[in-house]
């Protein structure tokens, strides 16, 4: 399986077995990790072996279980800090997914206070991974074009880009956005929400695996 094969067999899972994560697949993580860190100037940590953040009240009425590792999404206070932990956080899940691990992005239940922090650091949510005990199901998605906006006829490239966008993971499923070519150029805007720019940072991972970076360029 490559990223853009993972685009589409991955869905939320929230229910995990208790096999632990072998040595090398968190050294393989770990490996990403500092890769994104550098290129994305943030300070994302797996935790490993943690159950706390996954055992309180928020947890289990969010429907998790099992849950005992996850990415901490950290990075110092910027502007553009929620795209870049949306976009390098997809990019992980992508990489799990890959490595025949499961995900979940979560922003409201868990509890944040067993996450270790340094001053100066923002925690913006997690991402539960590990074996889940089910594949998760697709989610519904708006119609392709409720999402964009497109000068002329639409390229091919630029459908499939969107119909990558269209399997991303959204908070609430919310899917607030709207990707526009004009001028030889795509413009991606979010339109509100919680969550919006992290969920900005992950369709536009979605929509450069689906287009090809290649064949265009952000406005
Ligand atoms: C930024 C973000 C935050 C999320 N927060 C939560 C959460 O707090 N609790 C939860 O159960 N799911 C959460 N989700 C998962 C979404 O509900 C899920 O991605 C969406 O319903 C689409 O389903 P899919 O991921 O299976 O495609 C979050 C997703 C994103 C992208």
């Amino acid at each position: 399986m490559d990223m853009k094969e993972a685009v589409f067999s991955r869905h939320s899972v929230r229910k995990y077995t208790d096999k632990k994560l072998p040595g090398e697949v968190i050294e393989k993580l770990n490996g990403l990790i500092e890769e994104y860190n550098a290129e994305g100037g943030l300070s994302i940590r797996l935790v490993t072996d943690e159950p706390k953040s996954f055992s309180g009240f928020m947890a289990h009425y969010g429907g998790f279980s099992g849950v005992a590792n996850y990415f901490a999404m950290i990075g110092a206070p910027k502007e553009d800090l929620d795209e870049l932990i949306g976009y390098y956080g997809e990019k992980l899940v992508l990489a799990s997914q890959e490595m025949g691990l499961n995900t979940c992005w979560v922003a409201l239940t868990y509890s944040k206070r067993p996450v270790a922090m340094e001053r100066g650091e923002k925690l913006l949510c997690v991402i539960s991974v590990g074996y889940g005990e089910n594949q998760g199901k697709p989610h519904r998605s708006k119609p392709l074009s409720s999402l964009c906006r497109c000068e002329g006829e639409m390229p091919e490239w630029f459908r499939r880009g969107m119909e990558f966008v269209c399997q991303a993971p959204t908070a609430m499923n919310q899917q607030r956005f709207l990707f526009t070519l004009s001028g030889g150029k795509v413009n991606a805007r979010s339109k509100g929400g919680s969550c919006a720019k992290i969920d900005l940072g992950i369709a536009k991972l979605h929509f450069e695996l689906g287009a090809g970076k290649e064949n265009f360029e952000w406005a």
